[in-house]
Parts: C-alpha cells; structure tokens; sequence
C-alpha cells in the first residue's frame, strides 16, 4: 500500500511530542489530574510519552492502536528510557468493548487523552478499507440523509461517540485532538443526548506548522461529570491552545450560534429575510449544458463539440468560484431548458429546434443522472429555477468560500446570470431596490450579525439557511446606497 493511501486510510497525522507536551500543560494548569490516562488510537506514542513525563503522579497509562509497526516501534524506541510503565497495545479500537475496559481498568480520575484519525467514513469506502464501526445505524443515517451525503461521518466522530457512552455516569476528562467540525457536531450530540457534561472548550491548533496539513483541528476538551442534572448548552471556541482570545458557541433548539457576544448586539436584525435566498441550478449535467461562446458565434461544449443552437434558452453563467472572487464573466453560457421545476420540455422542439436535436442527442447522458431528484421528472430537468431565475437583478454570494462578499449582478447580453448550485442568490425587477438590499447586507450590522451564526471550518460555511434569517427591513433605512464598485465589472 502506497504510504499516502495508508496516511489517508487510517487518518494517520502523528502528533509532535512538541504539542503533546503543550496539551498536557494546558491541562496540568487547569488542575487535571489523573489516576489513569488512555490513549484509544496512541500511533507513535506521543501523547504517552508526553503523558508519563507530565502527570507523573498516574497509576496507569494505556495506550490502543490498529497499526501493529506503530506499536513496536513504541515499545522498541520509546519504552526502554520511558520512566513509568506504559502499556501499549495492538488493538482495533472498534473491537474494544469501551465501557466494560474503563470500568475495570481504571477505578479512578480518568483522562482520555490523544489524537484521533481524521478520516471520513466515505474517503474509506473510496479506497475500499473496513476500518470502520461495527455495522449499526450510526446517528440513524437513512433516507434522504443517505441520499443528501449526510450519511458521511467522521471515524473520530464514531469513536467519540463511544467514548461518551462508555464515560456515562462517571467522572473523566476527554482531550483529544480532532477536526474542528467534527468536535462540534459532537458537542451538539452531547447536548441532544443529555450526556452528563460540566464544562467544554475547543482550542485550535496550527494543523499546517504541527502535521504539514491543511485541515481545521482542534483540541477538545470535555468534562464529564456524575451528575445527570449537568446540561452543556455552551462552550468556548479558543484560537490557540494558550486560551487568550476566544468566542462563545451557544447551542440553542432552533440552531448553533457561532459568536454569542457579537450575536446578542445585533440579534435585532433576525427573523425572517423578506425574500427566500435561492441556490443556484443543478443539472448535474455539466459538460453538456455549460457552454463556451466562440468568436464565430458557435458554442463549445464540454465534451470538446462545437455546436450551432438558438440563443432562446441560454443565459450568462459564472460559477461559484467567480462569484466568489469576482471574476469577470468569461461568455459561459448555460442551457436553461425550464422556467419552473417540473415544467414539461416537449415545446423546446417547436421553439427551438436545434437546441432540442442537441438535447435528444445526448439524451443517455441526462436519463444517467445519478441523483434520484431527476426521478420521473420531465426530461432534461434541471431544479433551482423559478420566476426568480429570469428576476434580471441578484446579490449573489457563494456559500463554499470563508468570506461574506456580496455581489450586485446586472443582467448581460439582455439577460439574468445564472449560476452553480454552490451560489445563493436573492433577485430583483429593479437595480435600485437591489442596491438598497445590498448596502444592508454589507452594513456592519448585516455583515455581524451573519458572521455570528456562521461556522468558518464548514466545509460550506455559507448557507441558505442562515443567509434567509437576517431581515434587512430591520436594518436602519437611512444606509446609503450600494457604491458602484459592488456591481460587477465585465471587461
Ligand atoms: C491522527 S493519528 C494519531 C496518532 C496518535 N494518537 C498521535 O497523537 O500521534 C490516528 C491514529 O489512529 C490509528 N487508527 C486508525 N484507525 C484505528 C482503529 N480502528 N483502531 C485503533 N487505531 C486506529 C492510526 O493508525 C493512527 O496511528
């Protein structure tokens, strides 16, 4: 197995001794203790060696890990000049049975410690490897989560998930090093579980200066207590393990607030946006309806053919990545077969018939769409269209970029943009009327009170649904216009 493969597969990102030590002192300084320590997924043995030198007051230190070669190369290497005994382990950690080991093992104030594999369960079916849970309905992913890929699950996060069960009713410490979005959607378990839990906080680390990698982690810190009354309904996200400056995370039923002080200033502005932010189109059909105008007129598909049709059903597309950056519109074009979803297409043949042989044409290609949407659907369907596609005025943001930069988008070629689906958009009859929208959505209080409900490390960070609950009729009327340089500029 290639070592990359290998890296991926088992989410292997060995932690410098350098920063194990640095998470045993920031425990050591907030009075954590332990009689035991377990590392579940221990690789190399950082955090045991770390462990062994800092809490030398610990009766037991036991350390888990799949990969048999990590393990004797710990005991090769490290054991001989540890001062302590550590017990260190060839173990799958989903073949522990967790509660019973704790239980017996260590009969006093515990500390989970370590760095858990970072690693989706989907990059795992991709390279075909079983290092998985047990079969079992893990967060009861079904239906449509199945379909809407949100059945996709960090292994760390089942291994958190655990580790919490095991820890019920007891009291422990959990620090473990983990990506920053799966630590929070733990957190947000923790609170819908009613798992007993006094205090959390998540410390950020430098992933690129400690593993050579670009991934947003953190340390969790989470102590769980013997007392079922105890409710985690917040928590601090600190920038760096030394804890100075930080923001408040507050879980509420109806959503996650990412900065609760900034959110309690301008929470005036929430309710509901007078106009529903829409996604741009899917088609899932790229190399045929995205097309390339050519000096001649013509268009060039993605498939590399040059084709004649009429202008009746394309409108000047960008893509997310262009909206993001403001890119000038390069003459993409986008085949827009409906007004509505669900709207039969038989007509185009009679409007436009070289457009319609192109379709047919490629037929097979469209009646293969994976995505069960496009089921007994009429053909060429595409969805996200509706009378506020052909609206010639949007503010337009792309929800996969970490930055709130709203673009004021005038219609080209006597037509409306169109977009990806990775954009949000809100459409207007009149410029004026966006314009006005626009300097709401960019004032202080449009810009604060949406940065505090967004969670940057999201893989999107921009969504619909955050986007829809700012009213900007609510935002002081007095804002002066848009400046002209929010409208795009084509060259
Ligand atoms: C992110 S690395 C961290 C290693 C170590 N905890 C550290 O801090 O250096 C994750 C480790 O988990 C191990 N691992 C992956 N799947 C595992 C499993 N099912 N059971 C036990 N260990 C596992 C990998 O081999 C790798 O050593």
């Amino acid at each position: 197995m290639k070592e990359t493969t290998h890296r991926i597969e088992f989410g292997d990102f060995q932690t410098p001794l350098s920063l194990a030590h640095d998470v045993c002192d920031l425990l050591l300084k907030e009075g954590v203790n332990p009689d035991f320590i377990v590392e579940p997924t221990c690789g190399l043995g950082a955090f045991l060696i770390a462990a062994q030198e800092k809490f030398p007051c610990a009766q037991g230190i036991y350390g888990f890990e799949l990969n048999p070669s990590y393990v004797a190369a710990f005991r090769e290497q490290a054991l001989p000049i540890l001062t302590k005994s550590v017990n260190c382990m060839t173990q799958n950690f989903f073949t522990v049975n967790w509660a019973a080991y704790l239980e017996c093992q260590t009969p006093g104030k515990l500390l989970i410690l370590g760095n858990l594999p970072w690693v989706t369960n989907s990059e795992l079916g991709q390279l075909g490897s079983d290092n998985l849970p047990r079969k079992h309905n893990f967060q009861a992913h079904v239906g449509l989560a199945a379909l809407t890929g949100a059945a996709n699950f960090d292994i760390s996060e089942s291994m958190l998930m655990t580790l919490a069960q095991a820890l019920k009713n007891r009291s422990a410490h959990l620090a473990l090093l983990v990506k920053t979005a799966v630590a929070r959607k733990f957190l947000k378990t923790v609170r819908s579980q009613q798992l007993a839990v006094s205090t959390a906080y998540l410390a950020k680390i430098d992933t690129k200066l400690h593993f050579n990698a670009n991934v947003d982690a953190c340390l969790l810190y989470i102590q769980f207590v013997n007392q079922p009354t105890a409710q985690l309904t917040a928590y601090v996200v600190y920038e760096s393990l030394d804890k100075t400056t930080g923001k408040t995370v507050v879980m509420q039923d109806d959503g996650v607030i990412a900065d609760w002080n900034v959110y309690q200033k301008f929470s005036y502005a929430l309710g509901t946006s007078p106009q529903k932010w829409r996604s741009g189109i899917k088609h899932d059909a790229a190399l045929l309806m995205e097309l390339k105008r050519q000096s001649d007129g013509t268009f060039l598909n993605g498939l590399g053919e040059q084709i004649e049709i009429e202008q009746t059903y394309l409108y000047p597309m960008l893509k997310g990545s262009e909206v993001a950056n403001a890119k000038p519109w390069t003459n993409r074009w986008m085949l827009v077969p409906q007004q509505f979803c669900g709207e039969n297409t038989a007509h185009i043949e009679s409007i436009a018939p070289k457009t319609w042989q192109y379709l047919t044409r490629h037929s097979m290609v469209f009646e293969n769409r994976k995505s069960r949407i496009y089921r007994n659907k009429p053909q060429f369907s595409v969805f996200g269209v509706g009378d506020y596609t052909f609206k010639p005025w949007r503010i337009a943001i792309c929800g996969m970029y970490k930055k709130l930069a709203f673009h004021l988008l005038g219609p080209t070629n006597g037509k409306p943009f169109v977009f990806d689906d990775t954009v949000y958009y809100i459409a207007f009859d009149k410029q004026a009327e966006a314009q006005r929208v626009l300097a709401c959505l960019s004032s202080d209080v449009g810009s604060s009170v949406l940065s505090s409900l967004i969670f940057w490390e999201d893989k999107r960070p921009i969504k619909t649904a955050l986007l829809n609950r700012f009213d900007w009729s609510l935002v002081d009327k007095s804002l002066s216009a848009a400046t002209e340089q929010h409208v795009f500029e084509f060259a």
